[in-house]
């Protein structure tokens, strides 16, 4: 890292879409100063002393800009942090953005052993996370990737299964499938890139030391 890097503010990576008001509300009750994204068009924004900048981006950009050293620390849903598959550190986890990884598809596929499939069809956005799993179960499966209304690949004979996220379970049930079985939990972890660990460590802990969550009833 460049001594130009070291003077540039500590650089904060936050995630756009259902985890950014969770993630700036723990923010702030942790008494940060975190921008306001939503009146700006602006993708950098500073707190008012300027010794911390925050950026927006796709979630499943923030582990990039930590891994590669764009951002110091990121919000990532676990989920998308495994699918990524990035090394960074991962000193804690938050108590918000709780949703699984499910394997998911019709009702009549509750009585089938997947072992016995030869030829599994599965889409989802998370093929690195599914493959992985069907690995692990000894299940032989195809897995084909979507990037968004992923429930659409059973309806249409895309596939046979899904893995996807399940947060309320309402997507599934609204398009007439089920969870059957569980294959991730997630919930927001905190990541560091490993050299602004060591080169910044003072401004990194403090920052951290805002953000942890207290023991249960403080
Ligand atoms: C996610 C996920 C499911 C849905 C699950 O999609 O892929 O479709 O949310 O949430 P629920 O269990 O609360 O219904 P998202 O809204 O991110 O949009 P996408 O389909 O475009 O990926």
């Amino acid at each position: 890292m460049s001594d130009a890097t070291c003077r540039r503010p500590l650089r904060i990576s936050l995630p756009k879409g259902r985890l950014a008001d969770d993630v700036a509300r723990h923010l702030r009750d942790g008494g940060l100063e975190v921008p306001d994204f939503s009146t700006s068009r602006q993708l950098t924004l500073r707190t008012a002393d300027g010794t911390q900048e925050y950026i927006q981006s796709k979630p499943t950009d923030v582990p990039t800009f930590v891994v590669h050293g764009g951002a110091d620390i990121g919000f990532s849903g676990l989920d998308t942090l495994r699918e990524e598959g990035v090394d960074v550190l991962e000193p804690f986890t938050l108590p918000i953005g709780i949703c699984r990884i499910s394997l998911a598809g019709p009702r009549a596929w509750r009585h089938v052993d997947l072992h016995l499939k030869d030829h599994l069809r599965v889409a989802t956005k998370y093929t690195r996370i599914a493959s992985d799993w069907f690995v692990s179960q000894g299940i032989n499966a195809e897995v084909i990737k979507l990037n968004g209304s992923v429930e659409l690949a059973p309806l249409t004979g895309l596939s046979d299964l899904i893995v996807d996220l399940v947060e309320t379970g309402r997507t599934l049930q609204a398009n007439g499938l089920v969870e059957l079985q569980h294959v991730l939990d997630s919930r927001v972890v905190v990541i560091v890139n490993r050299s602004a660990s060591r080169l910044r460590e003072n401004e990194v802990n403090r920052f951290l030391a805002c953000v942890r969550p207290g023991p249960p009833g403080a």
